[in-house]
């Protein structure tokens, strides 16, 4: 991951110049890194707020071998990797369902997986991961502002940037390699332990609807499994978690 790294000093969004990149036929593995985004996405249409200097935006271009429905995995192995290289800096980096990594239930990073494919074939996969790095309160606008934090304000001191993008990017390199080779059974297994979710009473927001229970597992797809108050195991492939206090 890497090899290649395109650096830019502002850019709309690294997922938008990465998609267009690996669409002229960028490689597997080739980044796209910029100092601020004008107009950083999230997930669910959300914008993602990318103040200048201060974090880190980046997009991989991935050309896995996968089939489009096993695609999803992919986000949850950038999820692992990106707990890991947090917890490395010592902070208790947790992921709530399916993407969010937060440090003392806020959100410190995200992630956003972009697919170009066909029915029976991945042309690429974009992997865009924000972190939230050296931001201050004030560098959040007041709709985030008690919901999102920074590493540096969850470890009270500045964080060098180019150590923890080198160790996030090599996490990620081993945990790719790992979901190339073995497959998707250790990432489920490491993605579970790092859970904030699993064992947790949730109220989970789809496009269409909502669902109240308990949080009990993943399965073999990523797909959140949850048990109802009456009684029935209900699998939710994408949505919004809240996290309920019982
Ligand atoms: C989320 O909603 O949690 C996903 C946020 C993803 C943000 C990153 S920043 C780099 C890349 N470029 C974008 O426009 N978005 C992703």
């Amino acid at each position: 991951l890497g090899q290649s790294i395109h650096f830019h000093e502002s850019l709309p969004s690294t997922n938008e110049a990465a998609f267009r990149l690996a669409a002229d036929g960028a490689e597997h593995g080739e980044v796209v890194v910029t100092e601020q985004q004008t107009a950083g996405k999230g997930r669910r249409g959300r914008v993602w707020v990318s103040p200048k200097g201060l974090n880190l935006y980046f997009s991989a271009i991935l050309r896995p071998e996968l089939p489009p429905q096993r695609a999803p995995e992919l986000t949850l192995v950038a999820a692992v990797a990106l707990a890991e290289a947090l917890r490395e800096t010592d902070a208790e980096a947790l992921i709530k369902w399916p993407n969010d990594v937060q440090i003392g239930g806020r959100k410190v990073a995200g992630i956003l997986t972009e697919l170009s494919a066909e029915p029976e074939r991945v042309h690429f996969v974009v992997l865009g991961i924000g972190v939230n790095l050296n931001a201050g309160p004030e560098d959040f606008p007041p709709e985030v502002a008690t919901t999102a934090t920074s590493l540096a304000q969850a470890l009270g001191r500045r964080v060098n940037r180019a150590l923890f993008t080198a160790s996030l990017w090599g996490r990620l390199e081993e945990w790719l390699d790992l979901h190339h080779e073995v497959g998707f059974d250790p990432v489920r297994q490491r993605w579970k332990e790092l859970s904030s979710t699993l064992r947790q009473e949730v109220l989970v927001r789809t496009d269409r609807s909502e669902l109240r229970g308990v949080a009990e597992d993943i399965d073999a797809s990523g797909a959140l499994l949850v048990r109802t108050a009456e009684g029935s195991l209900e699998r939710v492939l994408a949505g919004d978690v809240e996290q309920l206090r019982p």
